[in-house]
């Protein structure tokens, strides 16, 4: 990484140079599509897909209220209306029959999240949003290199978004993000949007917005996209250490995936009844854990007033209220994973 650094500083080329272009055309590679943009961060990347489309002010693009506010938050900023569907409890994805529930005239695109690292039913997904008419966008922050019957998450919709944020599974020593897509026709909008809506240099036929991918961030990602399928599998050891061995019966574990490839483990999240009992246990174990997400996006302020399922967003929010993410990254030692499994199985509860 040092050298890549220093090659970059020497070259004296900073924003959208070679290092991006050769980052993008391996990321787009590995993800099996014809283009790859690269973008300031994983919320743009959606942004700029949907302004990409043309979706905007009178449109509504159906998503999850279980994702990173920056899923919503970058439908809003493209001027769209987001609409709420639930998810399904054993995997806490959005539900196709929820989304169903959501559709209206109105409806151009659904951001479908992979959350947590899962790539599931990508058949119906597809199948489904080319029946209705309208667009699928993936958000992969949290997907990297899952496959779903072979094929990367992002291949399947016009558009996949993806975050390099330190924390994902490939992360840059800052903010970075992608849009993949095989399209020619969304790629060259994205690149004129990424550049203040830029045709050629210093003409402007539309507004965009500044989110230019650097070449330090590119560079980087170059050199650690090297480690990312030992990490791969390493996530995916923790995790099945955690299935076999945590067996505490005030703990539940997601659904398996559908296929080994098919999940990533950006996270390994469990639910428990009494989560915040069960947090407080394995904080005095030593053992630090996060909550994704504690308040679903309808019950965040600026959200309040979105549409959403007329069934309501139920599992949502019972999955706030019980999801706990155990310690799941590549430095963990078997020691480790050992102390968080004995830490879990030792809770008992009220
Ligand atoms: C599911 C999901 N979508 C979008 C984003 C936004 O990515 P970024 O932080 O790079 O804007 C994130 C990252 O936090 C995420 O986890």
């Amino acid at each position: 990484m040092l050298d890549a650094a220093r090659r970059v500083l020497e070259s004296g080329w900073f924003v959208l140079g070679s290092e991006v272009i050769a980052f993008e055309k391996k990321w787009a590679e590995l993800c099996g599509v014809a283009h790859g943009v690269g973008v300031g961060n994983g919320m743009d990347a959606i942004e700029i897909a949907l302004r990409g489309l043309d979706i905007g002010p009178g449109d509504e693009v159906i998503t999850t209220p279980m994702t990173a506010f920056a899923t919503v938050l970058a439908i809003m900023r493209a001027g769209a209306t987001p609409v709420l569907a639930d998810i399904d409890m054993e995997t806490a994805l959005l539900s196709l029959a929820s989304v169903e529930r959501c559709l209206s005239p109105k409806t151009k695109a659904i951001v479908l999240v992979h959350l947590y690292g899962q790539v599931r039913d990508m058949t119906a997904w597809v199948d489904f949003s080319r029946t209705k008419g309208i667009y699928l966008i993936e958000d992969c922050a949290q997907a990297h290199l899952a496959t779903w019957q072979g094929k990367m998450a992002g291949s399947f919709g016009l558009a996949g978004a993806y975050s390099f944020y330190p924390t994902k599974n490939l992360g840059a020593p800052g903010d970075a993000g992608m849009l993949v897509t095989n399209s020619s026709v969304l790629a060259k909008r994205a690149e004129s949007l990424r550049n203040y809506g830029q045709s050629e240099r210093y003409h402007h036929p539309e507004l965009g917005l500044n989110s230019r991918l650097d070449e330090l961030q590119a560079a980087m990602l170059g050199v650690r996209l090297k480690w990312l399928p030992r990490f791969t599998e390493r996530r995916r050891q923790i995790a099945e250490a955690y299935r076999a061995g945590i067996v505490n019966p005030l703990v539940q574990h997601l659904a398996a995936p559908e296929e080994p490839s098919s999940h990533v483990y950006h996270l390994y999240v469990v639910t428990c009844l009494q989560r915040d009992g069960l947090q407080a246990h394995l904080r005095r174990k030593g053992v630090q854990t996060l909550i994704h997400y504690p308040v679903p996006v309808h019950k965040q302020k600026p959200c309040k007033a979105l549409r959403c399922d007329p069934q309501g967003l139920r599992n949502s929010e019972q999955h706030a209220l019980q999801c706990l993410s155990l310690p799941c990254h590549p430095q963990m030692s078997d020691v480790d994973i050992h102390q968080v499994i004995s830490a879990v199985n030792s809770f008992r509860g009220d």
